[in-house]
């Protein structure tokens, strides 16, 4: 609901400039720094903090390195 509109349905990224899951990209960090990332946003990302929990984006985290 939230990320498909730059990274994808099936993790591979629509817009320009997004990391595509599907081929790995963008998940070399470990998943505490990947949480800080998408907490605060980076470049054309926004921030998530405040809109889903720690625990939710450790889920999309998991489910993301399912994607390649
Ligand atoms: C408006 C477009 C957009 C949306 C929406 C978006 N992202 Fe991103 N995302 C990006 C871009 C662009 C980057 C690359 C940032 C950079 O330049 O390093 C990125 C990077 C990432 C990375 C790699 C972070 C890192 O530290 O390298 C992860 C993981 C990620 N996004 C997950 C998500 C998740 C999960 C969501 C939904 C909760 C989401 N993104 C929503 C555009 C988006």
């Amino acid at each position: 609901m939230h990320c498909a509109t730059c990274h994808g349905v099936s993790g591979i990224s629509v817009m320009p400039g997004a990391p595509n899951f599907a081929q790995n990209e963008g998940l070399m960090n470990p998943d505490g720094t990947l949480l800080i990332s998408i907490q605060s946003g980076k470049a054309a990302m926004p921030a998530y903090r405040g809109v889903l929990s720690d625990q939710d984006i450790l889920n999309v985290i998991a489910y993301l390195r399912t994607l390649n």
